[in-house]
């Protein structure tokens, strides 16, 4: 990341008191009833691996892999599945989880293929919410935390590849 800083846009504890009350509304929700999560790889890895540990109901968790950038940091449009579910979801309560929704198109696409497996129920999770930078109609049940513009790296969230490590989530700014 040659020429740009970062800043602390949310912190560790911030982001963990988030996905307690994350877990608790779908505790809520779902109650004693079993959910299936579906984490997208890879972003979501962190973030997954915290909510399952929070949430009471019985769940099982399955992994999805899609990829829809470059090496850029604006979407391209263009979702590639690079790996399906190993669990069939019909009949079951399933709550995809996601790490961040920018454009929608991942999610957006993700969502209508699952739907067609006609799953009991389906709902989307997502820590990170960049609103204003939607451009398909896609909305999430559960929502984290929210932003503006901007990239983000950290807690699961890449640029390159790199930073998915770094326990608080950083906001990259250009010089
Ligand atoms: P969408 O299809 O434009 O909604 O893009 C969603 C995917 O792009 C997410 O699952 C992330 O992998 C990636 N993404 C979007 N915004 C960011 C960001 O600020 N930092 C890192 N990855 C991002
Ligand atoms: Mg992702």
């Amino acid at each position: 990341m040659v020429g740009q800083s970062r800043k602390v846009l949310f912190t560790r504890d911030r982001i963990a008191i988030e996905v307690k009350r994350l877990a608790e509304e779908i505790s809520a929700d779902y109650g004693d009833q079993e959910i299936m999560l579906v984490g997208v790889l890879k972003g979501s890895f962190l973030f997954i691996a915290d909510l399952i540990r929070e949430i009471k109901s019985p769940a099982v968790i399955d992994f999805v892999r899609l990829a829809s950038y470059g090496s850029g940091t604006s979407t391209s449009g263009i979702i590639e599945f690079r790996k399906n579910l190993e669990m069939p979801i019909k009949d079951r309560h399933v709550i995809i989880v996601e790490d961040i929704i920018d454009s929608g198109y991942t999610l957006q696409s993700l969502y209508n293929k699952l739907l067609l497996q006609e799953p009991r129920s389906l709902k989307i999770c997502t820590l990170i919410d960049k609103s204003a930078r939607r451009e398909v109609e896609i909305n999430a049940d559960y929502i984290g935390l929210s932003m503006d513009d901007g990239f983000i790296i950290g807690y699961g969230l890449d640029h390159d590849e790199k930073y998915r490590d770094l326990p608080d989530i950083y906001i990259v700014e250009e010089p």
